[in-house]
Formats: structure tokens, sequence, C-alpha cells
């Protein structure tokens, strides 16, 4: 095994969910669906949906002010923002300059990465070649999304798949044995169109033909997405693996990007892992795109079966297509 020498790690973590939780039961009053539908096709029971009057920067706000807490810091401490999200603020500028408002700081670089649902893995890749490279001591990489403002609630294909959230995490040097062992991360962009958000950008700048033609919400070829995610997550889980010279057996815990039960599922057969070693927490959430990893660690963490050196195993695939994967020792 090729041992990292120089790692980053987790120092500390936060989370933000909304209140409001939309059930099953009342997704049946809105469209033409069925609990046992939802439940069967997708594990989803209920997810939670933003206020009107909250946006993005606020959801990850919350949970940067979390982590920072938590890692004994103050918003100074880090040098860089990294926002992952797909559904930022405003087109410009990014939600990492309005968090860093927010935050009430200035001066700290900040800007957002777009990579569909594996945002929150690209951030931690992307600040693993910043820190290691020295350019930067820390970073506060938060993964937030509010994809209940870009759905299209009479489409009854997508409506019952996603959820709102926020996780954050702080990113530093590893003085131990724990951290980052290896990732994997790759893109597809000619499948592009089988998941997109159409409108309003510069190939259909809002008009009132897009407005009409519900441009400005999320389109997905649910089906065609299924058989790639499945592939790819599998493939980048035995990669990343493979690149931290560990084997299947090694695994204590796989966090898989949370879009659908029966994705979570094959991914796991693909690692031979028994169900208690996945976090699953679809069920609950939905579908939260980038805050799907962040919340779903940050929950095994609290729930205090995490121990030190346990091996974690992060996968994920989304809009792009992007997928990546993270081996990291606790
Ligand atoms: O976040 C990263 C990317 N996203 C994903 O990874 C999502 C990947 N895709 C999926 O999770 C699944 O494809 C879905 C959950 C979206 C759909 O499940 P499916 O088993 O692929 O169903 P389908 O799209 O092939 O539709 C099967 C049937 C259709 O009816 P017909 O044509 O067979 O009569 C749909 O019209 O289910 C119907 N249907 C529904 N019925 C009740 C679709 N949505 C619903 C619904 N309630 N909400």
């Amino acid at each position: 095994m090729a041992k990292k020498e120089n790692k980053i790690k987790i120092r500390s973590m936060g989370i933000y969910l909304p209140e409001k939780i939309l059930t099953n039961a009342d997704l049946e009053k809105m469209v033409e669906t069925s609990d046992e539908w939802i439940t069967t096709r997708t594990g989803i029971k209920e997810r939670r949906i933003a206020r009107e009057d909250e946006v993005t920067s606020d959801l990850g706000v919350v949970a940067a002010r979390e982590a920072l807490e938590k890692g004994g810091l103050q918003p100074q401490d880090v040098d860089l923002i990294l926002v992952a999200t797909n559904t930022p603020d405003t087109i410009f500028p990014s939600t990492a300059c309005w968090i860093q408002k927010k935050l009430g700081v200035s001066e700290i670089p900040a800007f957002d990465l777009q990579a569909g649902c594996t945002g929150l893995l690209y951030g931690m890749i992307v600040a693993e070649g910043l820190i290691l490279s020295g350019s930067l001591n820390r970073v506060l990489l938060i993964g937030v999304d509010i994809l209940s403002k870009v759905t299209n609630w009479e489409d009854r294909s997508t409506c019952v798949l996603f959820g709102d959230g926020a996780g954050a995490l702080i990113l530093e040097k590893s003085e131990d044995e724990s951290g980052m062992l290896s990732h994997f991360w790759g893109a597809e962009g000619s499948l592009g169109e089988l998941l997109m958000l159409p409108g309003g950008g510069t190939l259909h700048p809002t008009s009132e033909e897009t407005l009409r033609d519900k441009m400005h919400y999320i389109y997905m070829k649910g089906n065609e997405v299924f058989k790639h995610a499945v592939k790819r997550m599998g493939e980048a889980a035995l990669e990343g693996l493979e690149r931290a010279g560990l084997d299947k057996a090694q695994v204590d815990y796989l966090i898989p990007h949370q879009a659908n039960f029966r994705i979570i599922d094959a991914t796991r057969e693909r690692l031979n892992l028994s169900p208690e070693k996945v976090v699953v927490n679809v069920d609950r959430y939905g579908n939260m795109s980038v805050a799907t990893i962040p919340v779903a660690l940050y929950e095994l963490a609290e729930s205090g079966k995490l121990k030190k050196g346990n091996i974690i195993v992060m996968v994920a695939f989304g809009a792009g297509f992007t997928w990546a994967s993270i081996v990291y020792r606790w």
C-alpha cells in the first residue's frame, strides 16, 4: 500500500435542516402519487423544505457557524470559503460571497463550485490540493442546496424526490493517521442533458417562453440517470479503495449520496457490505443533492458509532454527469 504522508482531515462539522417536513401523505394531496410508490421506488418517507424567505446562503451560514464553533474557530480563522451548490442565491455573485458577508468577515477568498450532487466530494478534493500545496491552511467547505425552489411541484416524477439542507466541514492538514487517504473523480459531459435545469442561463435566457415551458425547473430522465448512477457509484467506490491500498473487507462505513435507496443498496452490494455499515438517511431527507453526504457523515459522527481509525468510503454521482469517491480514515 502506497502510504500517503500528507493528508487533510475534517476538524469539525455543522449542518442545517429546515424545520418544515413534507411527508409522502402531503404529496398524495398535491400530485397523483402514493406513499407506496414513493417508498418502494425511492425509500423516501419525508423531506425538509426551506421557508419561502430562506435562501441558500441562509442554510449554509447556519451549518458554517456550527462547524466553526465546534472547531473552536472564528470566521477569520479560515483561509477560503468554498461553497458547493447547484442552487445559488444568485447566478452571481457566488453564494460563497453572500455567506462571507453573513459571517461578518471580509478579505477571505470565496467562490462556488458546481458539480451536481457530487459537489461536496469535488470540494474536498479541491481543498486537499490547495492545503497540501501549502497555498492555504484551512478551508471552510459548505455543501448546500435548496432544490425545492427549482422543483416543478406539478411534476410527480421529480417533486417527490428532493429536499433541502446544508452541511459544512472545516478542512485542514492532518497531523496524525486520520484523514483523506485517496480520491477518485470523473465526469461525462456528453450525458448532461439527462439531468439539467435548462432555463435561466445563457443557453436559454429567461423569457416568457422559458417560463411557459417550465425550463426554470429540474428536468430529469430518471430511469436513465438511475442506470448510470448505479454503475458509476459502484466503480468509483472500488477505485477509491484501490487507490487507498485497501480492500472491501476493511470498510467500516459507506456513506453514499442519498438519491434513491435502490441506488444505495446496489452500491452496498458492489462492496459486499452488510446493511449496518451503510449510512442511510434518504428516508428522512430525500435527495438534498450536495448536502446529503455531509449531513450523513455528521449524523454518523454524532451517533457515537464512529471510532478513531474507522475506514469510511464516501461516494457520489450527479448532474454533469459527475462522480467521485473519497476514502477517509477517521
Ligand atoms: O441525485 C443524483 C441523480 N439522481 C438520481 O440518481 C435519481 C435516479 N433515478 C431514480 O431514482 C428513479 O429513476 C426514479 C425514482 C426517479 C423513478 O423510478 P423508476 O423506477 O425509474 O420509475 P420510472 O421513471 O421508470 O417510472 C415508472 C412509472 C411510470 O409509469 P408508466 O409509464 O410505467 O405507466 C411513471 O409515470 O412510475 C410512474 N411514476 C409515478 N407514479 C406514482 C413516476 N413518478 C411517479 C410518482 N408516483 N411520483
